[in-house]
């Protein structure tokens, strides 16, 4: 049952396509008190209570214990101390002993998430403008919980298949040579690939939709060559357009008063990358309706996807905030600066960013309504990913086309993916890539990765290697890295070949994890899953913060620390693990319910399979489009006497509207004490072990 409570006058989120009648009694299971002009839900916790949800956020898969803020923001420091990442995913999981249920807050603005942070035993949820829409879900399970959820927000985005081939990507690639030199040092070494992205440096001056002629002459070709490659190339597009008369997207923009205005009714112009910039009102749909025809531009170059950046949007500064620090500077000039001092200095310049002050500047038009651009800051990029996605359609409307973004607000889970931002080459993030992957899921990102090696900071061979281990299994699979950083591309390090081992198992299992990826977003499903939602009686299991559940079949638990030799792992039920060297050389070892050290060796990692489950593995390809659901081997633990019972989705890839039913085909094995039969033609059973 999915119960929605309205507060104040809610905008219009684009969250919930088809909402349920708003009841007018109070939330249930919260109490509601407003303080100093914001709307407070408490809830009393339970110390066995936990916590699930908030999409992309930092620390646990149980988010109980600390306090969480969404609030859009592009701060590439991702630590502990954090609150607010790129993207606001209002949706929490209560478990509790008496139920289980889930609850969103559909609010655009900033919303506090105290949860047992100020008060061990209490969870209050905060919304500044006081302005919401409420939903209750209630279970019985965590899983139905999130499947009712994922029903009310609509499908989840479906990419091409080649989207979840391996992604190679550096702010830095500037010239056509850069991007056939990425390719070349690929295919010379057989290391597999898909697509490369094209950062800002492709761009002419930073202006969206335009590339440098100079370093680019023929995208057309350049684009043709590489797919005859099987390589797609991926441009980035920014949020904030340059201004500059004689530049096209800007006069146009301009003149029709697309832009986000002031109280004055003049355009807000703040700073990004190309410097003074003016931000598309993506909230009206005839400004989405103009941005999205503009990729059309590079469509017609033979591009594919794209990904959107600094949607949050990020401000570097505002003419106002520019002018004040000058302002502020010069009264510093020639004083004796003590600490206080110093400390001011350094504000006002620190502060020039993402400034409160600027976000209260400017207003959008949302329907009749001017609304200020804080009370709504939540969904402009979202916004942006529709507008992208509204375009592919209108271009190309049976074709999937690649889209992900940074920011997001639950409803852009419908248009694109997203990346988890500016992470760091530190042995924590991928800690932190695996415990956002259940959490993005419930939220309906399905289709989610990191910047594998991480993005900031200089990686270790060693990190990128354990990193891409977990990448594997991830839905977007991207190396990417930051200008200036040491780089990353896996033919920079001496041990490339156990880095293409690993990549050449994704392309072995791309069957089984495209088929799960479908799967969960034709069926409103999780595809990964925290241990808590399979074995809420198994509290060993409820607590386990570093391995999550894959599919329906299977759990991972990478390696995330240096110089390790293997890992400590909790098995929940008896498991085959697989031990991957790559796709052709690995280990079956059973292993029983319980706890367990598994050595790994630096070029091993390990994919663990539920006992009676079987999983396809298919032949290891260079990329996706020729991975071959032929002949594909089975790999399972089955006791005998058992039939085995699985199903297998598989379609062409690129068309838009796929058909759950129409591209299933079943795996039964069975196993009758003689012998062991299998319903898939040509499947080989060398990986089957028998108890
Ligand atoms: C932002 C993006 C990053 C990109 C950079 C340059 O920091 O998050 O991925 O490389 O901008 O475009």
């Amino acid at each position: 049952m999915i119960r929605r409570y309205d507060f104040g006058c809610p905008v219009e989120t684009g969250a919930i396509p088809e909402k349920p009648e708003a009841l007018r009694d109070s939330v249930p299971y919260f109490t509601q008190t407003t303080r100093e002009g914001r709307l407070c839900f408490t809830l009393a916790l339970d110390k066995d209570d936990m916590i699930f949800g908030l999409g992309e956020q930092i620390r646990g898969i149980n988010k109980r214990g600390h306090l969480y803020v969404s609030w859009n923001l592009d701060d590439p420091n991702q630590n502990e101390s954090r609150s607010s990442l790129y993207a606001a995913h209002n949706f929490l999981v209560f478990v509790q002993e008496e139920r289980t249920f889930g609850v969103y807050f559909d609010d655009p603005g900033r919303i506090t998430f105290d949860l047992g942070y100020t008060h061990g035993g209490e969870a209050v949820i905060t919304s500044e403008n006081g302005d919401l829409s409420v939903y209750v879900v209630d279970g019985p399970d965590a899983v139905s919980v999130c499947r009712a959820f994922r029903k009310l927000i609509g499908r989840s985005y479906i990419p091409p298949r080649w989207a979840m081939g391996y992604m190679q990507s550096r702010w830095g690639y500037a010239s056509e040579e850069d991007f056939r030199k990425v390719v070349r040092e690929h295919r010379e070494r057989h290391i597999p690939l898909d697509s490369v992205c094209m950062d800002i440096d492709y761009m002419d001056n930073y202006k969206d939709f335009t590339w440098n002629r100079q370093l680019i002459p023929d995208l057309t070709k350049l684009s043709a060559d590489l797919k005859r490659d099987h390589i797609r190339l991926v441009p980035i597009i920014d949020a904030g357009v340059k201004v500059l008369d004689g530049y096209d997207v800007y006069e146009e923009g301009e003149q029709k008063g697309y832009f986000c205005k002031k109280a004055d009714g003049t355009d807000f112009v703040g700073a990004v990358w190309p410097g003074r910039s003016v931000f598309p009102d993506f909230l009206r749909p005839e400004v989405r309706q103009w941005f999205g025809d503009h990729y059309h531009r590079l469509l017609e170059q033979g591009v594919e996807g794209f990904w959107n950046d600094m949607n949050e949007p990020a401000l570097f500064y505002s003419e106002e905030t520019l002018q004040a620090a000058f302002e502020e500077l010069e009264n510093l000039k020639g004083q004796n600066l003590d600490i206080n001092g110093v400390f001011h200095l350094k504000d006002i310049v620190n502060n020039l960013a993402n400034n409160m002050e600027d976000y209260r500047r400017f207003y959008h038009q949302c329907g009749d309504r001017r609304v200020r651009h804080d009370k709504v800051h939540n969904l402009y990029g979202a916004h942006m990913t529709r507008a992208a996605a509204e375009g592919f359609r209108s271009y190309a409307p049976e074709k999937r086309f690649l889209m992900f973004s940074r920011s997001s607000f639950i409803g852009s889970h419908r248009y694109g993916g997203v990346w988890q931002g500016d992470n760091s080459a530190w042995w924590g993030h991928i800690l932190q890539n695996l415990r956002e992957l259940p959490a993005l899921n419930m939220c309906g990102f399905l289709f989610n990765g990191a910047d594998i090696g991480g993005f900031g900071g200089n990686t270790t061979e060693d990190l990128l290697l354990r990193w891409l281990q977990l990448g594997v299994f991830t839905p977007l699979l991207r190396n990417h890295a930051c200008l200036g950083t040491r780089e990353q591309e896996i033919y920079r390090f001496d041990n490339w070949e156990a880095m293409r081992d690993v990549l050449t198992v994704r392309y072995a299992l791309l069957p089984y994890l495209y088929s799960e990826f479908m799967q969960a977003a034709l069926t409103d499903d999780l595809m990964f899953r925290p241990l808590a939602f399979d074995y809420p009686e198994d509290t060993v299991a409820c607590h386990t913060e570093d391995q999550v559940m894959l599919g329906h079949d299977c759990m991972i638990a990478p390696v995330y620390e240096q110089n390790a030799i293997g890992r400590h792992v909790y098995l929940p039920e008896d498991m085959l693990m697989v031990r991957f060297r790559s796709a052709e050389d690995y280990d079956l070892v059973p292993v029983p319910a319980g706890h367990c050290w598994v050595n790994l060796q630096l070029h091993e990692f390990p994919l663990f399979i539920r006992k009676n489950h079987v999983i396809p593995l298919a032949r290891a390809a260079e990329y996706s489009e020729a991975v071959s659901v032929e002949g594909l081997r089975l790999l399972g633990w089955m006791e005998s006497d058992t039939e085995v019972h699985t199903q297998l989705y598989w379609d062409d890839g690129v068309t838009t509207e796929p058909v759950l039913e129409d591209g299933l085909t079943a795996i039964d094995l069975v196993q009758d004490g003689m012998s062991l039969h299998c319903s898939m033609e040509d499947a080989d059973l060398t990986g089957v072990v028998i108890e």
